[in-house]
């Protein structure tokens, strides 16, 4: 059976972009094709400046979201990351694997550091070693496939470049994965800001949707979104990345193709009313069971607990194995 691995850092509250991008298909469709694991990755979130007590709630609401997605842990397995020591036991040989040039190479390394670097902030070094860290999360299940959005996918290839290595160098230990970007909505991007990808990290907010906000703050911020100064309603990403987001966050609401959607609208206003209220009827769900399941944390804690049990049984052989064929002497 296949095995899919993925996960969501805890950097800040889940966006329409996670959605359409990568929570929605693990629900709908990953989880009952495969063998899936689905992982809060707690660790990555301390690659930044953070606040431990922040963390700790976004982690926990994380998961809470990912279940309110619909995520059933009867068929995958929900889990956090430092929950499973076998995640920074591979990272470390996997930092042995890789090298310095390939990981200064990453785009998230540079943007991210050069950001830091402007607001005069220090860098971290585990944001430089940050995607040994996600390989190990990768290859620590075996997994075939890796369901991201189109930002993740350079990590994902990194992450085939280093078993690949390991294994050459080693013997066969990891399995080679793929990155399996939807096939709409791979990048959605903020609406005050069409040009750059709608993160839940960043500072303004107002172009950012979040899977928990108000149905009218939803209605605001969409009926807000920057579009040009264009006549007609076209979807060409690249000219007008403004009119064309709104297309491709409606298509995937509607699960219908923004070429043809761009078609059916005279002017912004309409298209921006019905992206609204396609967004609002998406969500409403969500935000239903994520109020009832965080009246539970007893019942998320033990989703957790269980998840790691599981996600602890399978990594453990696999990293066993690479810490014999890289040539530790195995404890007795
Ligand atoms: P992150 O928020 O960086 O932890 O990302 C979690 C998942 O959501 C990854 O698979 C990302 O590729 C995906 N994702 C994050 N932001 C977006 C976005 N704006 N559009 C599409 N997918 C996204
Ligand atoms: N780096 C990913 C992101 O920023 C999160 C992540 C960490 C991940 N480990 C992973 C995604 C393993 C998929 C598989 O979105």
């Amino acid at each position: 059976m296949t095995r899919i691995f993925s996960g969501l850092k805890p950097t800040g509250h889940l966006t329409l972009g996670n959605y359409l991008g990568a929570l929605r298909q693990w629900a709908d469709v990953d989880q009952h094709r495969a063998d899936a694991l689905f992982c809060v990755v707690d660790l990555h979130a301390l690659t930044v400046e953070h606040d431990p007590a922040r963390v700790r709630r976004l982690s926990r609401q994380a998961a809470t979201l990912m279940l309110a997605a619909g995520l059933d842990p009867a068929l995958c397995t929900v889990f956090v990351q430092s929950h499973v020591a076998e995640h920074t036991r591979l990272s470390y040989l996997l930092e042995c694997v890789a090298t310095d040039g390939e990981l200064r190479r990453m785009i998230q390394y540079k943007e991210k550091s050069e950001r830091a670097r402007t607001t005069g902030q220090s860098i971290r070094f585990s944001l430089l070693s940050y995607p040994a860290l996600m390989a190990a999360d990768i290859l620590a299940y075996a997994a075939d496939e890796v369901p991201v959005g189109a930002d993740q996918t350079q990590h994902v290839e990194l992450t085939r470049d280093l078993a690949e290595r390991f294994n050459q160098r080693y013997g066969p230990t990891f399995t080679v994965p793929r990155a399996t970007p939807p096939a709409v909505a791979a990048r959605v991007m903020d609406l005050q800001d069409p040009t750059s990808k709608m993160g839940k990290s960043h500072e303004a907010t107002s172009g950012i949707v979040y899977l928990l906000d108000e149905a009218d703050v939803v209605r605001k911020k969409i009926m807000r979104a920057v579009t040009d100064s264009g006549r007609e309603v076209e979807y060409d990403r690249e000219a007008r990345p403004g009119p064309a987001n709104l297309l491709e966050i409606l298509a995937a609401c509607e699960g219908r193709n923004p070429d043809e959607l761009a078609g059916g609208y005279e002017s912004y206003g309409a298209l921006k009313k019905d992206t609204a209220e396609a967004v609002v009827e998406l969500l409403r769900p969500l935000r239903e069971r994520h109020a009832a399941l965080a009246a539970d944390p007893e019942y998320v804690d033990g989703v957790l607990r269980e998840g790691a049990e599981r996600a602890r049984g399978m990594a453990r052989p696999v990293v066993d194995a690479a810490y014999r064929a890289i040539g530790l002497l195995p404890a007795t």
